[in-house]
């Protein structure tokens, strides 16, 4: 099994990255790590606590992290993931499952620690799926992890952004911290949103989660539709992309993506395209290559293994 750590703002996809990430067969979740984005950082990890307890995920250690960008005000999202960031139409919302604290210590210490003691035979990978706040604190207060670890992302576009123009929340909420990472040395694969925007919840994957009449499941068909109703009035997308969970699935199945490796560079100066990722497609620049990004993925195999996981957690 590879171990993973996550580093999260839940958010109705990262929620489903952490279901991928605690019952998927190939991998072993470390820990849970939270920072600001989809909504404060409070209300982040309350809504990681509580779906670690819907989904029967006890175990799992959540620590905080950071509150704000390295230089910039936080920007949250309430218009895609509602006022408490995993919010629900009727009203509820994650937080009400929440149980227990988050670990009493700063996120990037205790990230340290626990990779730091499970890199010994093989890599840990780190998957971050909200801003790189705590990944850029972590790589560079430990420069000694950067041989222990990859980065697997959730951000960045080759093309056309999902905030400004032309970039991605995720990478736009943080320029500075995402430069930072993506020129840290270690392996960095980016799944950007070219990717994730083929991975629909369709009425067919609905389906699939309605075959037994489970609180858990219901909870899911709840989460789903929340997200399904943001993205058709925010971006009017017929069905909602699940970004998240396909950083999780590049670890527990690389070979189900085409990947390219080129040299990404983040723009963290133009107010009017800060947080883009500038993607060297066609390899001319003089500096190398730094990430692997990915171009497409089986979405069925995703699907398949999406699906098994809630299955399981469902069981549980
Ligand atoms: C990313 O932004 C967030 O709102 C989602 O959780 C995902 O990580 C997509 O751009
Ligand atoms: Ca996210």
């Amino acid at each position: 099994r590879k171990s993973v750590w996550l580093d999260c703002d839940p958010g109705h996809d990262d929620a489903l990255a952490i279901i991928l990430a605690g019952y998927d067969s190939r991998l072993r979740l470390l820990g849970v790590s939270t920072v600001a984005g989809n909504q404060t950082v409070e209300k982040v990890t309350l809504n990681a606590l509580g779906l670690l307890t819907a989904a029967g995920l006890h175990s799992i250690p959540v620590v905080q992290g950071q509150a704000k960008p390295l230089m910039r005000p936080a920007q949250i999202c309430p218009a895609i993931h509602g006022e408490s960031g995993l919010e629900f139409l009727d009203g509820s919302s994650m937080q009400d499952y929440a149980v227990g604290s988050p670990v009493n210590e700063k996120a990037v210490l205790y990230m340290h620690s626990c990779i730091s003691s499970h890199a010994e035979s093989q890599p840990v990978a780190l998957v971050c799926t909200g801003a790189l706040t705590n990944a850029a604190l972590l790589v560079s207060l430990f420069p000694e992890l950067l041989p222990k670890i990859e980065i697997v992302l959730m951000g960045g576009c080759l093309g056309t952004g999902n905030t400004g123009s032309v970039a991605e929340f995720n990478i736009q909420s943080d320029p500075e911290a995402a430069k930072i990472v993506f020129e840290c040395g270690a392996p960095v694969t980016m799944v950007p949103l070219e990717v994730t925007h083929t991975a629909l919840a369709t009425p067919a994957v609905l389906q699939r989660l309605s075959v037994r009449s489970t609180p858990f499941l219901g909870l899911m068909r709840k989460l789903l539709l929340f997200f399904a109703q943001t993205y058709r009035e925010v971006f009017s997308f017929e069905h909602p992309p699940l970004h998240d969970p396909l950083a999780v699935f590049y670890v527990a199945c690389p070979e189900a993506f085409k990947v390219k490796r080129m040299r990404v560079d983040i723009e963290t100066s133009s107010p009017l395209s800060a947080g883009q990722t500038v993607c060297d497609i066609w390899g001319r620049s003089p500096l190398g290559p730094n990430a692997t990004v990915a171009l497409e993925a089986d979405v069925d195999s995703f699907w398949e293994s999406m699906i098994a996981a809630v299955m399981k957690a469902d069981m549980v």
